[in-house]
């Protein structure tokens, strides 16, 4: 009878102490988690203890990171004491937890890539002993970007028009151009280099034949990374450098013409008349404009216009003629011909002759007709067959 109720009581025990002990054993747990911040950016290392019944004695920290790449203890929390760093201090880890709540959460303020690696957070308990858990901290470092450009002279053969960067980058960034409509007749190409410290760069080039049809286009490079809040887009002009193209003379207002032409840099313009600088005060040239202060026979002349920029120059000249109208004080000027210089190419040439005949044709057609009073020489005759038909003009298109 003693014997078996000290056997009950024996397995009772037993039982119980097994049951308290599995039951701390399955729900005794630290819960840590993993960070991914961006440098320069505060950090939570979150650390908490869960369903223990025993005494805790102190919370402590250890790292392995980039820069401590031995197991080092850098930080306790005991009830007594409060936190203290143990190897030397880094004002910026706070603890942030509570001892009370067994909570040991840290923060780290101003993160740099050598803070990157894994903390472990041990909590040390009485009886039990220490229970710990790991928390990978990962650093992202956004790319410092830039475009370097080139401005090409036009020509055949494919150049690097423009590098984009984005340096330093961890994980990577992409780097890739957006160039809407030139697509086809643009490529990239990318490559990039990793660094000790574990950023890498990357360089994107955009690469074409220099043409003045991608002159002024506009196209962007585009930067993406996981370290940046949202995607870098720098915008870029391509530019193609290139001599004066077809040189035109217009009338902007009355005696008052204008020479036109596309270059890049932008040409800078001169006139003369019959090979002379003009000295007259009674036409005067500005810039692309040539203005024809009075309108009198004797400014009847050829007025030529010089297109230039540093990799070439075109010109155009032109037959000025001065109308003065019978009867009334009017004056008509009159572009009398066109006359195409050594180096206006073939196609030009037919060009312009189509041009002219319109001009002529124009003339003809019209209804109302007057006369010229003032004879002149007719134009040299070179070139352009229909010079030599006698030039009416109405007054209406032509005069100044
Ligand atoms: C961070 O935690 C998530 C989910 O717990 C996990 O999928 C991921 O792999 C972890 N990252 C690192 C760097 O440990
Ligand atoms: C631990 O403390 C941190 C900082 O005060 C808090 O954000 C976190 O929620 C706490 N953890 C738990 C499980 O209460
Ligand atoms: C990568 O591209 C850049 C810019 O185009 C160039 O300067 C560099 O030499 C290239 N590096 C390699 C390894 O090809
Ligand atoms: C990483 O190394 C590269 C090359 O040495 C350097 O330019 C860069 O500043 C470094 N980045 C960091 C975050 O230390
Ligand atoms: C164009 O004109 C500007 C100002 O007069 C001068 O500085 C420049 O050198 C000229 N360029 C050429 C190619 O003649």
């Amino acid at each position: 009878m003693r014997t078996g109720s000290f056997v009950r009581t024996t397995t009772c025990l037993a039982l119980l102490l097994l049951l308290i002990l599995t039951r701390q054993i399955k729900a005794l747990q630290v819960i840590g988690g993993n960070a991914t911040v961006v440098q320069g950016r505060v950090a939570v290392l979150p650390c908490t203890l869960f369903d223990t019944e025993e005494t805790l004695s102190q919370i402590s920290w250890q790292r392995r990171t980039r820069e401590k790449i031995r197991t080092d203890n850098f930080y306790t929390i005991q009830s007594s004491t409060g936190p203290r760093y143990v190897n030397g201090d880094d004002d910026r880890f706070k603890f942030i937890g509570s001892f009370r709540g067994w909570n040991g959460t840290l923060l780290l303020s101003d993160v740099q890539l050598k803070d990157e690696g894994t903390y472990t957070c041990i909590f040390t308990l009485f009886p039990s002993g220490s229970h710990k858990t790991e928390i990978p901290l990962t650093v992202h470092v956004p790319p410092l970007t830039s475009l370097e450009y080139n401005i090409p002279t036009v020509g055949n053969d494919e150049v690097s028009l423009a590098t984009c960067t984005a340096a330093g980058s961890r994980p990577p960034a992409e780097v890739r151009w957006i160039t809407g409509t030139l697509a086809e007749e643009l490529r990239t190409t990318t490559n990039s280099t990793q660094h000790n410290n574990g950023t890498t760069t990357t360089f994107s080039s955009l690469v074409g034949v220099p043409t003045t049809r991608i002159n002024k286009q506009s196209v962007q490079c585009v930067i993406t990374s996981a370290a940046l809040s949202k995607e870098e887009s720098l915008p870029f002009t391509i530019q193609v450098h290139f001599p004066p193209a077809e040189v035109d003379i217009v009338k902007t207002s009355h005696g008052l013409f204008e020479c036109k032409t596309e270059a890049n840099p932008p040409a800078n313009f001169s006139w003369k008349r019959s090979g002379q600088s003009l000295s007259q005060s009674s036409v005067r040239a500005d810039g692309a404009n040539l203005h024809f202060l009075k309108l009198t026979s004797d400014l009847s002349d050829f007025y030529e216009c010089q297109a230039s920029n540093q990799y070439g120059r075109k010109e155009q000249k032109l037959y000025f003629e001065v109308v003065v109208t019978q009867g009334s004080f009017t004056a008509v000027l009159v572009l009398f011909i066109l006359l195409l210089l050594l180096n206006v190419a073939a196609v030009g040439l037919l060009f312009k002759y189509g041009h002219l005949q319109r001009i002529m044709g124009g003339i003809r057609d019209s209804p109302q007709r007057q006369a010229p009073t003032t004879s002149h020489e007719p134009p040299p005759t070179d070139q352009e067959p229909t010079e030599q038909a006698p030039l009416e003009v109405p007054q209406e298109d032509s005069r100044m």
